[in-house]
């Protein structure tokens, strides 16, 4: 699968509108939304208000990314205000199982994270109980930061156990991510790339999404 998710996160906030309407009419298949607390990582993005438009315009599967602590009081809420999967980082909880089951029982799909410093062995356990595992490749907090190279290994090894075990699992990149890396990750075995300012900060961010497919 080769899936452009822009994240919003790049988006301009004075007009999120009219970047919404692009996103719909882009070759972008999801639309990647980064919800970040101020505790789990050092920065504030922005919570539910911002789900409401983006559900209300956009014409593309919501992919949350939740940057938090305690993400159990809160992946319920997401999937109520429309997300189509919700993500949380495994070291920001004691045990996932019963968050993901959360997820599950709202009938959205689950997705598990980890920053770059986490041991990507520690994904094995749950590849089979995942929709996707979004491996993080700058840490989590601010956008615009550059792709950390050894993320490609971590991807490779996921993607070898995820093929090993003929799991369905997605893969995801996140950080990073421009027109000159997307080609290689993509055929290291990503399935899903998250891009915020390779498109929103580019001049033409239709063709930035084209070149980072094609
Ligand atoms: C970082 C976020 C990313 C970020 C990507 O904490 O999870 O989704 O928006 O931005 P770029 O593509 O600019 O690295
Ligand atoms: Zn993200």
């Amino acid at each position: 699968m080769k899936i452009i998710a822009p994240s919003v996160l790049s988006a301009d906030f004075g007009d999120l509108r009219q970047d919404i309407e692009m996103l719909n009419r882009s070759e972008a298949e999801w639309i990647h939304v980064d919800v970040m607390d101020g505790t789990f990582v050092p920065n504030i993005s922005f919570g539910f208000p911002i789900m409401e438009p983006l559900h209300k315009y956009a014409t593309k599967p919501l992919d949350v990314h939740l940057m938090i602590v305690h993400p159990e009081k809160y992946v319920e809420r997401f999937c109520d205000a429309g997300a189509w999967s919700v993500g949380f980082h495994l070291e920001a909880v004691d045990d996932p199982r019963p968050i993901l089951q959360l997820i599950r029982n709202k009938g959205v799909r689950t997705c598990l994270t980890i920053n770059p410093d986490i041991d990507v062995h520690r994904l094995d356990p749950y590849l089979a109980e995942v929709d996707m595992v979004l491996l993080m490749s700058v840490f989590a907090g601010f956008g615009g930061q550059k792709f950390i190279p050894e993320t490609i290994d971590k991807l490779r090894y996921v993607k070898e156990q995820i093929s090993a075990r003929k799991l369905n699992t997605l893969i995801e990149i996140d950080g990073g991510v421009n027109i000159d890396n997307a080609h290689e990750l993509f055929e290291a075995g990503a399935d899903v790339l998250v891009a915020g300012s390779a498109v929103f900060k580019a001049s033409d961010p239709e063709q930035a999404i084209r070149q980072m497919l094609h």
